[in-house]
């Protein structure tokens, strides 16, 4: 069994790094062996650091791929799957890497985002770079809590990483990445059912409406799709809100086995149903960015490093 990055499944944290890289021209030999070396430092560290449960993973964009491995492509690998209509942008901006690390240690986290950026000196350009934070118990900065309906335990496998199906890119994950940044004033001035409403669930105690319940428009309703054998769709979240008081939002980030149950529920939120249903969420918050990655097993670095 190839050893997935073990950042892709892990359970939440207290703070993380997004580290958005594109490389530099005809560095493609260098930058494969270092890849497996930053993938598999990261992997050691997670046992040095136990305690804080430091764990990330790096993932390769859609564009970049065929540039870096070029004798074999995952299967569903494409680029960010842009969607508009009306005032609902969910635009594509693709980066060449990306590495997502997180931890429960601010001074770890920071010591570890430096030490990667130096290993990757030379090779790669940084060009955009956030924080995330946990906010309260879970919640996301509109005030619901995020990430209930993730899946649990193994499932969290199941759900995220490529299996047999893709015998070359086993244990690897498709991972997209959108940056929301939130319209809070706005969203504040909503009263608290209309903002239920639009979520699908309470605020406070964070229950789900009945089903008979959900606006059409709500996020859950949306989001929560069935295929064409009636089995659920999912996807493993791993989004954490993210910035500043000048700009904040949710660092939304989606692991999974296939691309394509994360292209169907973007679709459903920005066009909606038959009758048009889209998500209102969208009206309080914009999509900044929309990047498509995968991040392949240790393994798969490793063999591909020579
Ligand atoms: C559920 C927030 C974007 C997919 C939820 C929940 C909240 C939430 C509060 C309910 C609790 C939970 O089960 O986690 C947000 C916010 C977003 C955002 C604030 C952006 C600003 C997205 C996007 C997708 C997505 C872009 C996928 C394309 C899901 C899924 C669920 C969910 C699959 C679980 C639905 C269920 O099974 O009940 N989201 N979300 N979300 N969201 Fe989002």
């Amino acid at each position: 069994m190839p050893r997935e990055q073990l950042g892709v499944c892990a359970e939440g944290n207290l703070h993380s790094v997004y580290l958005m890289f594109n490389a530099n021209d005809g560095i493609e030999s260098q930058l494969r062996p270092c890849l497996a070396n930053v993938a598999q430092y990261i992997h050691e560290l997670s046992d040095q650091y136990a305690d804080s449960a430091l764990n990330g993973f790096i993932a390769v964009g859609a564009n970049y791929w065929d540039s870096l491995y070029s004798a074999s492509r995952p299967a569903e690998l494409k680029p960010f799957p842009a969607r508009s209509a009306d005032n609902r942008d969910a635009p594509a901006l693709e980066y060449d890497l990306f590495a997502h690390i997180r931890c429960d240690r601010l001074d770890i986290l920071h010591l570890v985002a430096n030490e990667v950026c130096q290993m990757f000196e030379g090779l790669v350009e940084l060009v955009d770079e956030e924080r995330g934070f946990r906010f309260m118990d879970n919640r996301d900065l509109t005030g619901f809590v995020d990430g209930t309906e993730n899946p649990k335990g193994r499932n969290r496998q199941q759900v995220a990483l490529v299996g047999d199906e893709d015998i070359v890119f086993k244990s690897g994950s498709y991972v997209h990445v959108q940056k929301f940044a939130h319209n809070l004033s706005k969203w504040h001035r909503l009263p608290q059912k209309k903002q239920e409403d639009i979520i699908g669930r309470t605020k406070h105690d964070n229950i789900e409406y009945a089903s008979a319940d959900k606006p059409l428009t709500s996020h859950i309703k949306r989001v929560n799709l069935k295929d064409a054998q009636g089995n659920s769709m999912e996807i493993l979240r791993q989004s954490m809100p993210y910035g500043s008081v000048k700009e904040q939002g949710l660092m939304f980030i989606s692991n999974c086995r296939n691309s394509e149950n994360f292209e169907q529920m973007l679709h459903s939120m920005v066009h909606g149903d038959e009758e048009g249903n889209h998500d209102h969420l969208l009206h309080f918050t914009q999509a900044l960015t929309g990047s498509s990655f995968f991040a392949p097993s240790l393994d798969f670095m490793e063999k591909a490093a020579n």
